[in-house]
């Protein structure tokens, strides 16, 4: 099965990404044919700073390799590397209605919040869907804000292939990340949007500190406390063993435990789990080749398949340089 998806480089990773949906994806690597990319022509539509832009890009490359992502199994490349989906993206947009795009749930949250638009924020969901749609991508693991566009991107290989009267065009299938809402440390959905991250690879004290700043009620050392409704607690389960989170709500019930000391043990959970990561970041940070590297073997290998399906998608809607049936065809 041929597994896509793009993250886009809006800021560094944080822990709702990575349980939300890199996990994911760095566990597909084993059995399926993946191709991941970081959608930097998508970010264009927010970022306006050219070394701001760049800088993300490389980073969510380095963490994305950091975590443990193989780029000898799995294809990691930039977007813009890959011409032929801005080529697509063009033809789709001759075949898609106005109308379609204007039920983006996405694009009119922006529209009603007066966020001011551009072309390209309208445009999006054509852009992604060509992304997915050069692959031939059958299956994308989305979170549920993506589920829509995914939904467009099939309309969308339907419009072409019943145009031209092909099958150029796979129709790919979403796959809902199955990790709940990672909440941030004001109990808010954890999001770069809402300053409430925990960013994976930021300095260990200042990941200490912001673990030591998660909201709690007030209640006191003795008083018997409720795990089901503390956002500290929601993200300890997420590192913690299931042993350790059954004995942990124990002690919240019995009382006598501070939430001091639950989140001087999360901090602990977080190293331990970010650690190995951490180091093999620090090594790509004194190496940026092999992330360089990494992305260029992930370009070529998007590109020929890109490069092919594009073949067959000009000469089912009259692009070819020749004409079909022509001598030397
Ligand atoms: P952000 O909200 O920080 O801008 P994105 O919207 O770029 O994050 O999300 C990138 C991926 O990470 C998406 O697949 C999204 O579903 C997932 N994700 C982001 N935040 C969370 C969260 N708090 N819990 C679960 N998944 C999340
Ligand atoms: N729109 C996606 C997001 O904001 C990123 C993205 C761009 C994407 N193109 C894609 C995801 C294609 C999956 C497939 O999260």
């Amino acid at each position: 099965m041929r597994v896509l998806s793009g993250i886009q480089p809006t800021g560094r990773l944080h822990l709702g990404n990575y349980l939300g949906a890199i996990k994911q994806h760095i566990e597909l690597q084993t059995e399926h044919e993946c191709l991941y990319f970081i959608a930097n022509y998508h970010a264009l539509t927010t970022i306006r700073d050219a070394d701001l832009l760049a800088r993300n890009t490389f980073d969510i490359a380095s963490e994305y390799l950091a975590l443990g992502l193989d780029p000898e199994r799995a294809a990691l490349f930039r977007q813009t590397e890959i011409p032929e989906v801005t080529e697509l993206a063009w033809i789709l947009a001759t075949v898609t209605g106005k109308g379609l795009l204007e039920r983006a749930h996405s694009y009119k949250d922006k529209v009603a919040k007066g966020i001011a638009t551009s072309m390209g924020l309208f445009s999006y969901p054509v852009l992604m869907a060509a992304d997915i749609l050069v692959y031939r991508s059958q299956l994308v693991p989305v979170g549920g804000d993506q589920v829509q566009h995914i939904e467009m991107t099939q309309d969308m290989a339907g419009y072409f292939n019943n145009t031209f009267n092909t099958d150029a065009l796979v129709r790919p299938e979403g796959r809902l990340n199955e990790a709940q809402v990672v909440p941030g440390i004001d109990g808010q959905k954890m999001s770069s949007s809402y300053g409430n991250t925990i960013e994976l690879f930021d300095k260990p004290k200042a990941i200490r500190k912001r673990i030591m700043s998660i909201k709690t009620d007030s209640k006191s050392v003795d008083e018997p406390k409720d795990p089901d409704s503390c956002n500290l607690f929601a993200i300890f389960r997420l590192l913690a063993s299931p042993e350790e989170t059954a004995e942990m709500a124990d002690q919240y019930r019995a009382g006598g435990l501070g939430y001091g000391t639950v989140k001087k043990r999360l901090a602990d959970l977080f190293d331990e789990f970010i650690g190995p990561s951490r180091e093999r970041r620090e090594d790509l940070m004194v190496n940026p080749d092999r992330v360089e590297a990494a992305l260029t073997i992930g370009a070529a290998k998007a590109r020929t398949i890109a490069e092919e399906v594009m073949a067959d998608v000009r000469a089912a809607c009259g692009l070819s340089v020749r004409p079909g049936g022509c001598k030397g065809e």
